[in-house]
């Protein structure tokens, strides 16, 4: 299942709102929705991409067992079709964590 853009864009939204009250876990949730739309959505949003799908739990699941430290070694150091850093250059390790939280569904 495929979250599709309206619902995404929708989120950020309340989500930039609420961002200021929120106490955050690592990277805040307004920072990681941007980071998202400009950097992981490319290819973490676009089937046929090779990526597994933000939201797509059964694509994840395999790869988030693998525990979050390789996720984030894989992400920083790229992977298959993904460049190093997933071509965020300005996300720190925290961001990282938020976005594959994020795209994965991790807890
Ligand atoms: C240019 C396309 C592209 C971009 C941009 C991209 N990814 Fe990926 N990503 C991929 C592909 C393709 C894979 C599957 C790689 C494989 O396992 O062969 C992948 C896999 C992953 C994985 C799973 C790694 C594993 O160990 O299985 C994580 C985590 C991930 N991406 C995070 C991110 C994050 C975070 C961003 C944004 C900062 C991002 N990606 C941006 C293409 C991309």
């Amino acid at each position: 299942m495929r979250r599709s853009r309206p619902v995404l864009l929708g989120c950020c939204a309340a989500l930039l709102g609420a961002a200021s009250g929120a106490h955050a876990q690592g990277a805040d949730a307004a920072r990681i929705s941007l980071l998202y739309a400009q950097t992981c959505m490319a290819c973490h949003t676009s089937a046929g991409s090779g990526a597994p799908q933000a939201g797509d739990a059964q694509a994840w699941r395999a790869r988030v067992e693998q525990g979050m430290d390789a996720l984030l070694e894989h992400t920083i150091d790229g992977r298959g079709g993904m460049p190093p850093l997933g071509s965020c250059m300005d996300c720190s390790e925290a961001d990282f964590e938020g976005l594959i939280r994020f795209m994965s569904g991790a807890k």
